[in-house]
């Protein structure tokens, strides 16, 4: 049966890959509420079909807004954020804005309207692990953020766990490990390396670069938020990952190969002030209780496709990259 759904922050990495994957493997009609910010882009939301697309733009802190936009759908699901770590320590404030004030303005409207709600999070709310601890994070492993994004990713997550128990809002909530593919904004690490390559300027590597991330791609995630939306249970938290733990060293020299350059090509830069060393999931509960499986087995291979895409797409980029490197660059990053 085909659904309307509110998709916040489309225009973003994620969000768009997820309206992306929704028209393309639903009948479902698709609102995407997105303000614009540095990080929204519409040339990710174009040859969408436009008789189950709408696009508005806004802001979710916007009440009256939000509350005449859930009038006019079944579902929402919430991808809207400032989701970039290093902006985070420059600058705090528009995390809590939009993190805390826009998910709260969000659930009040799914709570007037009893809209099923969808919450997207990350893995970062766990703060990080030892590089040698065999431990992965789990539904029930306690909350300990360290970065101002996190913490607010971490006060959101709570805020919609409130919102189930106090008023009933039917909402679930997923945290997801770091993803990669097409219509990521050059200022994260897999799309600066990339774009520094085909730019003539080396890859950066913050600090030693032994930090490990648990990478899935993009189209991944957006099949496991389907999947919660139509089967999870009401008040549940989900775990999502592919089992893709990689050092950051690893993966730029395996950018460097792949695109042809020597693997040691790159330049060690100043650490991130509080850098998380290792993130990883268990996603056991969505495998087994839901029946989700990844698609994107094998990393090299949606790398190799994420480099073709970044290649074969200069105009979507090239707008930003200077910008984000003069940004680094001010911060001997
Ligand atoms: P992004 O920065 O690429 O996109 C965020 C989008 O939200 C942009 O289009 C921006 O314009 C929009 N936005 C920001 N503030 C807004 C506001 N006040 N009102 C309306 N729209 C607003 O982020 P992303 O990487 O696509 O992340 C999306 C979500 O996924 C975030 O909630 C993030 O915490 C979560 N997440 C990201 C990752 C990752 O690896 N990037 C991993 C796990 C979870
Ligand atoms: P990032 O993409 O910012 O995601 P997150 O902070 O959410 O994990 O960074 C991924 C990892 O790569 C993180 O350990 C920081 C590191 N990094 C670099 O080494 N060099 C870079 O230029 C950037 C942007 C990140």
């Amino acid at each position: 049966m085909s659904r309307r759904l509110l998709v916040t922050g489309g225009a973003g990495f994620i969000g768009s890959n997820f309206v992306h994957h929704v028209l393309e493997h639903t009948d479902d009609h698709v609102t995407v509420l997105d303000k614009l910010t540095y990080a929204g882009n519409l040339m990710s939301l174009d040859g969408l079909p436009q008789d189950r697309f709408r696009f508005v733009r806004g802001d979710i802190c916007d009440a009256a807004l939000v509350d005449e936009l859930f009038a006019g759908v079944d579902a929402v699901v919430h991808y809207a954020a400032e989701s970039h770590n290093d902006n985070s320590l420059d600058d705090p404030r528009p995390f809590l804005d939009t993190n805390i004030v826009g998910t709260y303005t969000l659930l009040e409207a799914a709570r007037r309207h009893h809209r099923r709600f969808h919450h997207i999070s990350t893995d970062e709310v766990y703060g990080d692990l030892e590089l040698d601890d065999p431990a992965r994070f789990t539904e029930t492993t306690p909350y300990s953020p360290s970065s101002p994004y996190s913490s607010t990713k971490a006060g959101s997550d709570l805020l919609v766990r409130a919102w189930v128990r106090s008023f009933g809002v039917p909402a679930t909530i997923s945290n997801c490990s770091n993803n990669y593919g097409p219509y990521q904004h050059v200022e994260k690490f897999i799309p600066r390396q990339i774009t520094n390559i085909l730019r003539g300027i080396r890859p950066k590597l913050y600090g030693t670069g032994e930090n490990v991330r648990d990478w899935i791609h993009a189209d991944d995630h957006s099949s496991a938020v389907l999947t919660i939306l139509d089967t999870g249970r009401i008040g549940e938290t989900y775990l999502i990952g592919a089992d893709g733990e990689k050092s950051n060293k690893d993966v730029v020299e395996l950018i460097l190969t792949l695109m042809g350059q020597p693997a040691d090509a790159y330049d060690h830069v100043t650490d991130r002030a509080g850098h998380d060393l290792r993130y990883a999931i268990d996603s056991t509960r969505l495998r087994t209780e839901l029946g989700w499986q990844p698609r994107y087995a094998d990393f090299e291979a949606g790398l190799a496709a994420t480099i073709h895409w970044y290649r074969h797409h200069e105009p979507w980029w090239a707008p930003t990259k200077t910008g984000v490197e003069a940004f680094y660059a001010s911060k001997g990053q």
